[in-house]
């Protein structure tokens, strides 16, 4: 998944990987994950991910490499903020050469309204779930989120993220406009590219991108989905939301 901040990638990403049961992997939620349980790794990302710049291509590398070597990636997965370099999108192909093809879905979005939605955008404090945009709407929060057990037994305490304010968002799509929008051009020329408007309600997009991901393994929409519903019927389901992966 490609796009800049706010662009729904994670939001898709997670609806995607649990609707077809394979695992999401966010560099952005790991990263956060190291910083909240103040590990090594965590304290040296911490105040770089604060400042909305990019962590060093080897670290991010070393943490995708070894995510995609788990049994739970060897049938498939979604990567969520990967790659987001030249060097990082070198470094995909050379591991995934093996694994059939990689589909890149751009999301496009205007800068305005990213920064709109970023600027509004809760996630759970004790676990970093995203208020869902699926469920979020007229500006109700969700009650529950199901990550741990403080969220099911307390609930959530919906927090802005600490790269979410509106200075460290701007410098964030400048990066993304740098260094990682080159990237995607690089992409597009890949009979496996795909690019998607993400303008449109969230089931809009979460349609375009089912119908994105099948024309790219050249099938109709249709028939992924009843392969999907083949795996599942055969005892293989997505695990339930929030459910640790891996
Ligand atoms: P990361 O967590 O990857 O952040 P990001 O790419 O900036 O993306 P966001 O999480 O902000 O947005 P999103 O596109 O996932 O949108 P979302 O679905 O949440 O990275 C964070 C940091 O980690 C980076 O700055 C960097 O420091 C580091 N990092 C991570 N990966 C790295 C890498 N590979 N290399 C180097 N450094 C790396 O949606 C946003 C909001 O909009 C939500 O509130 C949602 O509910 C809402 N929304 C979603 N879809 C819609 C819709 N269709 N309509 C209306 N609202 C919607």
């Amino acid at each position: 998944m490609l796009g800049p901040p706010g662009a729904g990638k994670g939001t898709q990403a997670e609806r995607f990987a649990r609707e077809h049961g394979i695992p999401k992997i966010s560099t952005g939620d790991i990263l956060r994950e190291a910083v909240n349980s103040g590990s090594e790794l965590g304290r040296q990302v911490e105040t770089v991910m604060e400042r909305g710049e990019l962590v060093g291509d080897d670290l991010i590398i070393g943490i995708v490499q070894e995510r995609l070597s788990r049994p739970d990636a060897i049938g498939g997965f979604v990567l969520d903020g990967f790659p987001r370099t030249a060097r990082q999108a070198d470094k995909l192909d050379e591991l995934t050469r093996e694994r059939g093809p990689v589909i890149c879905v751009e999301i496009q979005v205007p800068d305005e309204e990213l920064i709109r939605r970023v600027r509004g955008r809760r996630v759970c404090e004790d676990c970093g779930a995203n208020a869902d945009a699926f469920v979020h709407q007229k500006n109700v929060l969700p009650e529950l989120c199901q990550n741990t057990d403080r969220c099911r037994s307390v609930g959530p305490k919906w927090v802005a993220r600490s790269d979410d304010s509106e200075a460290v968002v701007r410098e964030r799509l400048k990066i993304y406009w740098r260094d990682t929008r080159p990237m995607i051009e690089y992409y597009s020329a890949r009979p496996t590219f795909r690019r998607i408007d993400g303008l449109q309600t969230p089931e809009q997009v979460r349609e375009a991108l089912v119908s994105a991901v099948a024309s790219a393994l050249g099938m109709p929409a249709s028939q992924l989905q009843s392969m999907v519903a083949k795996k599942k019927l055969g005892g293989d389901a997505a695990p339930p939301r929030g459910a640790q992966q891996g």
